[in-house]
């Protein structure tokens, strides 16, 4: 289906720490987002916050290509959310994310917008992993930095 490699879906093979995956690095923490079952390839997302300097921010994962993929839930043409409805990213045959409100066509993998107006423009990703049957997201509190 697709052959990209997603480097953040990467941490999940290395061993980890008890009870989460392997550190994300300095400053980043890991946050469980669901059950890794949960995720059906090309299905519904779950959608979640992570911190942001203004506030929390929307943010999504899905599964594709077997792999949870997540990223900012922000249009990169108008910073609106992609979802139809709560949770519905995918089009119809769950290949791509598809932005509601004008049609903006993301690959899945990298989150580059393929077709639309924001057209080479990428979604922003976040690190994830499965780890023991769970989804975890690697998020850094950018509210903290600026203390
Ligand atoms: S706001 Fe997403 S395509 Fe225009």
């Amino acid at each position: 289906m697709n052959n990209k490699t997603d480097v953040s879906s990467e941490r999940t093979d290395r061993s980890a720490e008890a009870g989460s995956p392997q550190s994300p690095g300095p400053g980043w923490s890991w946050r469980e987002v669901c059950e890794a079952q949960t995720l059906l390839e090309g299905g519904d997302g779950v959608r979640f916050e992570v911190p942001g300097l203004a506030g929390p921010r929307q943010a999504f994962v899905v599964r594709f290509d077997q792999s949870p993929r997540a990223f900012l839930n922000q249009c990169m043409h108008i910073p609106v959310e992609l979802d139809w409805q709560p949770g519905r990213f995918f089009d119809l045959d769950g290949l791509y994310l598809v932005c509601a409100t004008h049609g903006a066509t993301y690959d899945p993998v990298d989150g580059l917008c393929v077709a639309g107006p924001c057209h080479g423009r990428s979604l922003i990703s976040l690190p994830v992993a499965e780890f023991e049957e769970r989804v975890w997201v690697a998020v850094r509190d950018e509210s903290k930095e600026q203390a």
